[in-house]
C-alpha cells in the first residue's frame, strides 16, 4: 500500500461518496427529450454529480415503432441506453425527467413507468428526492407546461421536493420563459424551433439547481 494511499485512503472513492447521486430519466420517441436529458447530463456532471442517464421503458408495440421511420432510428440508436428500474429512483438523491407533450400530458409510457413504484412510495423511499422536469411539445403552446406540471402533482404526491427553475437564472428569459421547467417545440423534422445554446444553457443551470437542491436536502429528516 502506497503512502499516499495509507495518508489519504482512496480519494477518487471517498470522492464519488459526496457526489450527489443524480438520476436523467426520459423518454423520447424521436429523440429530443434524450437531446435534452443528455444536455442534463452535461450540466450535472459539471455541478460535481454522479450521474445516471435512463429511458423509460418502451410499451408500444413493435409494429406501431417499424411504421415510423424516425422513432424506428432513435429506438434502434438508443438501445443500449439502460432502462430506468425502481431501484434507480431509489438511488438517486436528485431526478430530472424529460418527457414528450401527448395530448397536453405525459405519454403513456411514462405513465406506465411511474405506476410501478408504489412499493417504493408506499415505503417512504421517494420521499425527500429533488426533482424537476423538462418536455417538448410540437406547438409553441402545445402543452408543454401542463405535462411539467402534471408530472409535478405526483412528485408531490411523493413527497419529493420539487427544484422548478423559476425565474432563478436570465438564461430562463433566452430560452422562452418556462419557469416550470426548460421545455422546447420540435418541428415534424425534430428540430428544435428555439435557440438551442439558450435551451443547453437552461437546462444547465436546471440540472446544477436540482443538483444542488438535493445537496441541500442531505440532512433534511
Ligand atoms: C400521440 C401524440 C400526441 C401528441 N400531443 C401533442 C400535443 O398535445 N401538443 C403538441 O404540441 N404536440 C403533441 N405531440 C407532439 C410531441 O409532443 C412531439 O412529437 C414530442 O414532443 C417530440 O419529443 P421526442 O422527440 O422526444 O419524442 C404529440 C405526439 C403524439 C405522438
Amino acid at each position: 500500500m502506497g503512502y499516499l494511499y495509507r495518508m489519504f485512503g482512496n480519494v477518487s472513492a471517498k470522492g464519488m461518496e459526496n457526489m450527489t447521486k443524480t438520476a436523467i430519466v426520459y423518454y423520447s420517441a424521436g429523440g429530443t427529450n434524450y437531446r435534452l436529458a443528455k444536455w442534463a447530463e452535461e450540466g450535472a456532471k459539471a455541478a460535481g454529480a454522479e450521474v445516471k442517464v435512463l429511458k423509460i421503458p418502451e410499451t408500444a408495440p413493435q409494429s406501431a415503432i417499424d411504421a415510423n421511420e424516425g422513432w424506428k432510428a432513435h429506438a434502434q440508436a438508443t438501445k443500449n441506453v439502460p432502462e430506468v428500474t425502481p431501484e434507480d429512483l431509489e438511488w438517486a438523491e436528485a431526478i430530472i425527467f424529460s418527457v414528450p407533450t401527448r395530448f397536453g400530458n405525459i405519454a403513456s409510457q411514462v405513465q406506465s413507468f411511474i405506476d410501478t413504484v408504489g412499493g417504493l412510495w408506499a415505503e417512504g423511499k421517494l420521499a425527500n428526492k429533488a426533482v424537476s422536469a423538462m418536455s417538448s411539445a410540437q406547438n409553441p403552446h402545445g402543452g408543454q407546461e401542463a405535462t411539467i406540471l402534471s408530472l409535478y402533482t405526483t412528485m408531490y404526491h411523493w413527497g419529493a421536493i420539487v427544484a422548478a427553475p423559476g425565474y432563478t437564472d436570465p438564461v430562463i428569459f433566452s430560452a422562452g420563459g418556462n419557469p416550470y421547467g426548460t421545455s422546447v417545440t420540435v418541428g415534424q423534422d425534430g428540430k428544435m424551433v428555439e435557440d438551442e445554446a439558450a435551451i443547453k444553457a437552461a437546462v444547465a443551470h436546471q440540472a446544477k439547481r436540482t443538483v444542488s437542491v438535493a445537496n441541500a436536502l442531505k440532512n433534511l429528516e
